[in-house]
């Protein structure tokens, strides 16, 4: 292992230009018997060369079920735990380490100790969104796209902490009637869209239908027409290909609604530009964009980084997961 490597958290080997990068790295894959998961959200170059694009929901499911023995994770960290955890004895390759989440971030395992403690008998449902210390002290994991109906399955008598999107959990409150005790976390990304940029483009294209993100605030999750995961927004353009769309979420959605939908037109909902934001004053996770053929490129080439789970932390983080797949068939 080069320790320069180690320490940036990809391999950074200059590659050869002339390449076809795509090609070379599907002759890889074949060879080493690997698979490329990819969300939605990473470059379209990417979504290209991956054997399969998903939301985090349909990213889990593959994990779960891949003959392959190597799997490359094109998303974020907690996205390639989360395979880790759900094929333990597969090589879950991570392009670049650096892949985190703002939203698993605003929820460190210690401090969720600290709260349940501090409310002795709640059980605790956590967003897919989070790392697998945090998974380990959960009861059952949910996703964008499986939130409501996981909830609904769950037992009214129980009392429940969600965490720790407070959107995503404010809005499940809301329509099933549960008084869940939020934790207060965000996406950096999905926290910046705003009412008026909506408003302004429906002023421009009235006929358009607004999409959006469920990580999205309470008000702009109000006035859209269509709220769910990527995968939920995604359905719903390709069962109306012929109309328009404004999209509130990550901008990296727009490559596949595109792809599937070439008849319709999608407008992404610029953000707020916040004052010292979180590296990137655009509508993109900056995250998810640290994927590149390049680095899946020398991920494969060298079988690293690899991601790995605490076989303690493994143990207990599977256990909500599995949970929630059932809960959601
Ligand atoms: P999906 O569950 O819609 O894939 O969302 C994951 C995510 O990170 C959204 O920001
Ligand atoms: Fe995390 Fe937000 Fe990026 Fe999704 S868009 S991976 S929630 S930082």
């Amino acid at each position: 292992m080069n320790k320069d490597w180690e320490n940036k958290g990809y391999v950074d080997e200059i590659v050869d230009k002339s390449l076809d990068l795509k090609a070379e790295i599907r002759k890889m894959c074949k060879e080493k018997d690997a698979i490329i998961l990819a969300h939605y959200y990473t470059v379209g170059d990417v979504q290209d060369v991956a054997d399969f694009v998903g939301d985090s929901l349909a990213l889990a499911r593959k994990a779960a079920e891949t003959d392959a023995k190597v799997m490359v994770m094109c998303g974020v960290h907690f996205m390639a735990e989360t395979c880790k955890l759900l094929s333990p004895d597969k090589i879950v390759l991570c392009p670049d380490l650096n892949a985190g989440c703002s939203l698993a971030d605003s929820c460190k395992a210690e401090d969720l100790k600290k709260f349940k403690d501090e409310h002795p008998g709640y059980k605790v449902i956590s967003y897919v969104n989070t790392t697998a210390a945090v998974k380990a002290l959960t009861d059952v994991v949910v996703t964008s796209g499986n939130a409501k109906k996981v909830v609904d399955r769950l037992p009214e008598g129980d009392n429940y902490i969600f965490g720790p999107d407070y959107n995503l959990g404010s809005y499940i409150n809301e329509v099933t009637g549960r008084k869940m005790l939020l934790w207060n976390g965000g996406c950096h990304v999905h926290e910046r869209f705003s009412v008026d940029a909506i408003a302004q483009l429906k002023k421009e294209h009235p006929e358009a239908v607004v999409m959006a993100h469920l990580e999205c605030k309470g008000p702009v999750l109000a006035l859209a027409d269509v709220v769910g995961s990527t995968a939920t927004m995604l359905e719903y353009a390709k069962a109306n290909p012929k109309k328009e769309f404004i999209v509130a979420t990550e901008a990296g959605i727009l490559h596949e609604m595109q792809r599937s939908c070439p008849d319709a037109i999608f407008y992404p909902v610029p953000p707020e530009i916040s004052e010292g934001g979180l590296g990137c004053s655009c509508n993109e996770c900056q995250y998810m964009k640290m994927n590149t053929l390049e680095k899946i490129y020398n991920t494969l080439k060298y079988g690293w980084p690899e991601v790995n789970v605490d076989p303690d932390i493994a143990t207990e983080a599977v256990k909500p997961i599995i949970k929630m797949l059932e809960l959601s068939k």
